[in-house]
């Protein structure tokens, strides 16, 4: 494991765009495994500056996002792709067509976790996953439970979940009960995990998820058999770590 640890935010985000946009420039067909939530949006706003700088393009590379509300529309606010168009897919040139978010508006939820595990086999590895964390230990919405289940399947949100992000929505009710996931089989069989934490909030799950034993109550315990784990964080998250 390749852990960074930051005294500014901006640093810390300088570093995971530098990372990913150094990634496809050396590998313009990359295959970028994208979270969403707060964590990334400063590490999307550093690719966006220098995808404008010209920098570095995406037109060959493809996406893959890790999850998806169920039964939110597209253009809700807080529906994962319209947060990707927002803060990312809007202001660079991915095609859209190669930009792939699990559609948790379909009319079978199970088929088109099947439909996203054949396009992922499609594409092959993952290069790179941005992974953020929950404060349950949670990647992606693998939720901690006493089996993980490898490919992409639906997900009750547990209600710690729904509450952390019940700030995005105007209330609680409003948030989504369900959510489609990539599996951490999936995100396992990715050659580079990039996982970015920040805030005193999570101190003690990054030191749970990086130290503690590993097991499906902390789902991101399992990202320590990674064998390219780097970690991003701010000297809060970071703050129990030796
Ligand atoms: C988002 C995702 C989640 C978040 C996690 C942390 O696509 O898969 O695992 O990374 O809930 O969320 P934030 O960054 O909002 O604290």
């Amino acid at each position: 494991m390749n852990l960074l640890t930051f005294d500014s935010h901006e640093k810390l985000h300088e570093s995971g765009a530098s990372i990913i946009t150094g990634l496809v420039q050396t590998n313009p067909r990359a295959v970028l495994g994208l979270a969403t939530g707060g964590t990334p949006v400063g590490i999307y706003e550093e690719i966006v500056k220098s995808y404008q700088r010209g920098v570095v393009r995406f037109n060959q590379a493809t996406s893959f996002n890790l999850d998806e509300y169920v039964g939110l529309p597209e253009e809700h606010a807080e529906s994962y792709r319209n947060y990707m168009n927002t803060h990312l897919f809007n202001h660079i040139d991915l095609p859209r067509s190669q930009a792939h978010i699990p559609d948790g508006n379909s009319a079978d939820p199970v088929e088109e976790c099947k439909r996203y595990d054949e396009l992922l086999l499609t594409a092959g590895q993952i290069d790179l996953q941005l992974l953020g964390l929950g404060h349950n230990g949670h990647i992606g919405f693998n939720e901690p439970d006493h089996a993980l289940i490898s490919g992409t399947h639906v997900v009750e949100l547990r209600e710690e979940t729904r509450k952390a992000n019940a700030r995005f929505f105007d209330s609680m009710d409003q948030v989504p009960t369900h959510a489609l996931t990539m599996g951490v089989g999936t995100i396992l069989k990715a050659k580079m995990i990039l996982l970015v934490v920040k805030g005193a909030d999570k101190a003690e799950i990054v030191h749970r998820a990086l130290t503690g034993p590993i097991t499906t109550d902390c789902p991101a315990s399992l990202l320590q058999t990674h064998p390219h784990l780097v970690v991003l964080l701010d000297s809060e998250a970071g703050r129990l770590l030796a």
